[in-house]
């Protein structure tokens, strides 16, 4: 890693002494970056958690950091935080060893097996939807965790959704997610670290045990899928490697489509317009089941996920490490320097996008398609070889969640429309009180 003498010729706010520039990022990520940007360009470096980190903000950035022509960037470095809890997953991974476990990977997410899930959520979101209060607040953030959580031991794991199994497990993947983003990187005792570890101890034994009865039955559930995927030269998984895969693939999964629908609710929320829109389009489905053909008609939906992903990504910072000395605007930045990319300001430049900060879910259509002004303007599920995985997954829930919701209710916030927590989880400040009542 490089000292601080190495990267003197890179400009950036004066450091605190031990907390660097932590606080103030934490306190207001975007905010600050935003000041910094405009004190000291699109290339600067900060002080974290007492790690130097150099910042290459903007389109241009993204698309040479995350292309990577020359190999320069390790995701692996990047996401080392994770290393405790994830350490074989695909994001810790790099370059040829990373493209043969993706190639088998993108088994599980083939349009077929993407059909299957959806049969398997579509009961499982109205059954767990049924139990939301009608009439009452209730806090929409918490709610969500627990409704994606369950939906993914059924989906993810083929559990049933409420068993004492699922709920363990979904403990255990609570755990783990908290101690990916905790200060202290030791597992000391009964701390978030220890109990993330902990709980990945307890998740890869419990699903040890399943693989082989899934692999000899297969299943519409993700970890079926996992146990029998294979790449087009027929080479999938030994258990480890099974194993490793799955804990990140939850992970990757969890907080992000929880964020989503809750700037998603928020939005529908404030904007009682666009909830009227949706509920239009959700009417003219019909009654009938909500096949890949209703769905493919959401179309409104799509434009308002779209937005929410830019006003609000799940993923705002990604990490990279350099492992080659390389030159960037000016700038000689050498091998070993952590690096950040920040697609979450970015999506909120004016340089790509009228009005950023305003809702309009008009800007991605065909007419006026801002998101098509670079290719990465409108990033929120990142680009390049680590590019996410679960893209087309995530729009198919997100528009299962919204068709299911508001085929029966309609959504009121019960308090101002929330400010966002932006680091390191994205979630609503207030947990976003909303009140659902049945449609007239
Ligand atoms: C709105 C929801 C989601 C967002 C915004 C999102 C965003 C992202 C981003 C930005 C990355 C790239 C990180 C990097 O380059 O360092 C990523 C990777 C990944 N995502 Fe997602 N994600 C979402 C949902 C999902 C879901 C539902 C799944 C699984 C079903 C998933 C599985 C993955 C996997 C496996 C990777 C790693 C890919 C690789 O390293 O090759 N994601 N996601």
């Amino acid at each position: 890693m490089p000292t601080k003498a190495a990267l003197a010729h890179i400009p950036g706010p004066p450091a605190k002494p031990l907390i660097g520039h932590t606080f103030d990022i934490v306190r207001d990520a975007y905010g600050t970056q935003q000041d910094y940007i405009k004190r000291y360009g699109s290339v600067y470096k900060v002080n974290m958690l007492g790690v130097w980190r150099v910042n290459l903000c903007g389109v241009d950035a993204m698309e040479m950091v995350l292309l990577d022509k020359e190999r320069n960037f390790s995701s692996q470095g990047g996401w080392d935080a994770l290393q405790l809890i994830y350490p074989g997953g695909l994001l810790l991974q790099d370059f040829d060893h990373h493209r043969a476990n993706r190639r088998i990977m993108q088994a599980a997410f083939r349009a077929s097996a993407i059909r299957d899930y959806r049969l398997r959520m579509c009961g499982a979101m109205k059954t767990l939807l049924d139990t939301w209060p009608d009439g009452e607040a209730f806090c929409f953030y918490k709610a969500v965790k627990d409704l994606t959580l369950k939906l993914g031991g059924a989906v993810f794991m083929g559990l049933p959704l409420d068993g004492d199994l699922a709920r363990k497990v979904n403990r255990a993947i609570e755990d783990e997610i908290r101690a990916s983003v905790t200060a202290i990187r030791s597992p000391i005792p009964f701390t978030p670290m220890w109990r993330g570890v902990r709980g990945r101890q307890f998740l890869i034994e419990t699903f040890r045990t399943l693989i082989p009865e899934r692999r000899a039955q297969g299943g519409d559930d993700f970890f079926s899928q996992m146990c029998i995927a294979k790449d087009e030269d027929g080479q999938g998984w030994d258990e480890d490697q099974i194993l490793e895969q799955f804990n990140l693939l939850i992970m990757a999964a969890h907080d992000t489509t929880a964020t989503a629908l809750s700037v998603i609710i928020a939005a529908l929320g404030e904007h009682p317009e666009w909830q009227d829109r949706l509920a239009e389009e959700v009417a003219g489905l019909g009654d009938g089941p909500l096949d890949e053909e209703a769905l493919g008609k959401m179309a409104q939906t799509n434009l308002v996920f779209r937005e929410a992903l830019r006003l609000v990504p799940p993923v705002p910072f990604i990490p990279r490490m350099a492992i080659k000395d390389f030159h960037w605007k000016g700038f000689d930045i050498p091998a070993g320097t952590s690096l950040s990319l920040n697609p979450g300001v970015t999506m909120l430049s004016p340089e790509h996008f009228s009005n950023p900060t305003a809702f309009d879910p008009e800007r991605f259509s065909k007419t006026r398609a801002e998101d098509l002004k670079h290719r990465f303007a409108w990033s929120p599920f990142g680009g390049g070889a680590h590019k996410c995985l679960g893209m087309h997954f995530s729009t198919m829930q997100v528009k299962l969640f919204v068709a299911t919701l508001l085929r029966e209710r309609r959504v009121e916030l019960a308090g101002p429309p929330p400010k966002w927590h932006r680091m390191p989880i994205p979630k609503p400040k207030g947990g976003l009180p909303v009140i659902l009542r049945r449609a007239a």
